[in-house]
């Protein structure tokens, strides 16, 4: 028998970028006097918010994991275990390891996390983070690139992963006849979960469906690629934010030991995790590796995707936000759309998703994208969110986090003990 595994909570730090009304650009009054935080200050604030908002004594810790992509061409840093146990005295010297799988680092944090437990360990420290603006968009765009395959897709343009998802976007519209504006409702969606929710890089950004669904010039296509330019807005866009998030994994033992009891946790009930090939594309009008991930978590879960009351999924662009309604089955092939006409997936209907904003909205610090979703659902499971709280407790929750054009996927499924 596998040992139980429960999520104790956690915390997100604000996601900051261009923007957002903090965030230091040209126009903010504190241009050139103050910097936006770094990325240690980022680590640390979330790390002491996640022992602050569980109560978990930071020496109770066994070990930790931390997610992030690409520390080194950002902010010139690596070695980000070491950075982990510098993010609360009382973690040093404790055992802290890295996780990379591009956009899914945080993911991969938190299934090693849920391994630990199975594995023995009590009480794990999961967590978080990237830094992406103190380089301009074009120049980001270069180092996320590192998450294709470099050599062959790199040229596709200079913001290389606008345009591999503008390319989904073209085939995925071509073969099931979706309207730009069926793809626009996400954005809109997005950016309204986001403007109730206090941390989301875009909670001052309004969008209405009329911006969101064609071209225009405050809404530009912004590709040099001219197949692949109609086929992506600014607004179909994740952004480029900064950001960490952290979390505390524990068993059974591990709640007792802090006098908690299942009722404060969550269940996690089991994950899936896939790698597809770098090397090779499959079907673009589907997310393969996320559909194999999704179908672990379940059988691992012992649920379906009808059990599922709540979700968080990877909307890096607005097209894969349709798609993953369907690789984790809440929508047949090519209906995905059909789930955001009709309102389903919002904050009031059957299947919310994305409630805080998603990737698009909340915004997209990679590293920390996977540890933030299962914080959000923490949070959702258990009532805490506020303006965006979904209506009648909802009971199961599924997150599914990204790397790179779905190689690398890991879906998680949690459920509240009531
Ligand atoms: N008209 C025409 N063109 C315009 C324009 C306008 N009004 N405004 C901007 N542009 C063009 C310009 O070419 C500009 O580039 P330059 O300034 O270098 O010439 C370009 O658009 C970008 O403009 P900005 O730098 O002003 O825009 P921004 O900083 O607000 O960024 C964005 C906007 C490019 C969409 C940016 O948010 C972005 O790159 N988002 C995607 C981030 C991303 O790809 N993340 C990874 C997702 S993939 C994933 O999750 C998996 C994984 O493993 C990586």
């Amino acid at each position: 028998m596998s040992r139980r595994v429960f999520l104790v909570g956690g915390a997100n730090t604000p996601f900051i970028g261009k923007g957002h009304p903090d965030f230091i650009w040209k126009n903010h009054p504190d241009f050139g006097k103050r910097d936006n935080p770094g990325l240690e200050e980022t680590l640390q604030s979330a790390v002491e918010a996640a022992f602050a908002v569980t109560g978990v004594d930071p020496e109770r810790i066994d070990k930790g994991y931390i997610g992030n992509f690409v520390g080194e061409l950002f902010s010139k840093q690596g070695h980000l275990g070491a950075a982990l146990a510098g993010s609360h005295p009382a973690l040093a010297g404790k055992p802290m390891t890295r996780t990379e799988g591009a956009c899914a680092s945080g993911g991969l944090a938190l299934l090693c996390a849920i391994d630990a437990v199975r594995a023995g360990f009590d009480t794990i420290l999961v967590a978080g983070v990237e830094i992406q603006t103190n380089e301009s968009a074009r120049v980001g765009a270069d180092y996320l690139a590192r998450a294709s395959h470099y050599k062959r897709q790199r040229g596709i343009d200079d913001f290389t992963f606008p345009a591999l998802f503008g390319r989904r976007t073209k085939v995925y519209r071509e073969r099931y006849g979706v309207s730009e504006e069926d793809i626009g409702r996400v954005a809109v969606k997005a950016y309204g979960n986001a403007n109730k929710n206090p941390l989301a890089h875009m909670k001052a950004r309004k969008m209405d469906l009329d911006t969101a669904a064609a071209a225009s010039e405050k809404n530009p296509c912004f590709l040099q690629n001219a197949e692949f330019a109609p086929y992506i807005k600014m607004s179909d866009c994740s952004q480029v934010s900064d950001g960490a998030s952290a979390a505390i994994v524990v068993s059974e033992a591990g709640l007792r030991a802090m006098g908690k009891t299942p009722a404060d946790a969550v269940e996690i009930l089991g994950y899936g995790h896939a790698t597809a090939s770098l090397y090779e594309d499959g079907d673009l009008t589907q997310l393969h590796t996320t559909a194999l991930a999704a179908n672990r978590a379940y059988a691992a879960a012992g649920i379906t995707a009808g059990d599922v009351n709540v979700a968080e999924v990877h909307d890096c662009f607005t097209v894969t936000e349709l798609l993953m309604y369907e690789a984790l089955g809440f929508a047949k092939p090519g209906e995905g759309g059909l789930l955001a006409r009709e309102g389903v997936t919002d904050i009031g209907g059957r299947l919310p998703v994305n409630t805080g904003g998603g990737l698009i909205g909340f915004g997209h610090p990679v590293g920390a994208t996977g540890v933030k979703q299962v914080v959000e659902l923490f949070r959702q499971l258990k009532g805490q969110s506020g303006a965006y709280q979904v209506p009648n407790a909802p009971r199961t929750a599924v997150a599914a986090n990204m790397g790179g054009d779905d190689r690398t996927s890991v879906v998680t499924v949690l459920r509240n003990i009531e």
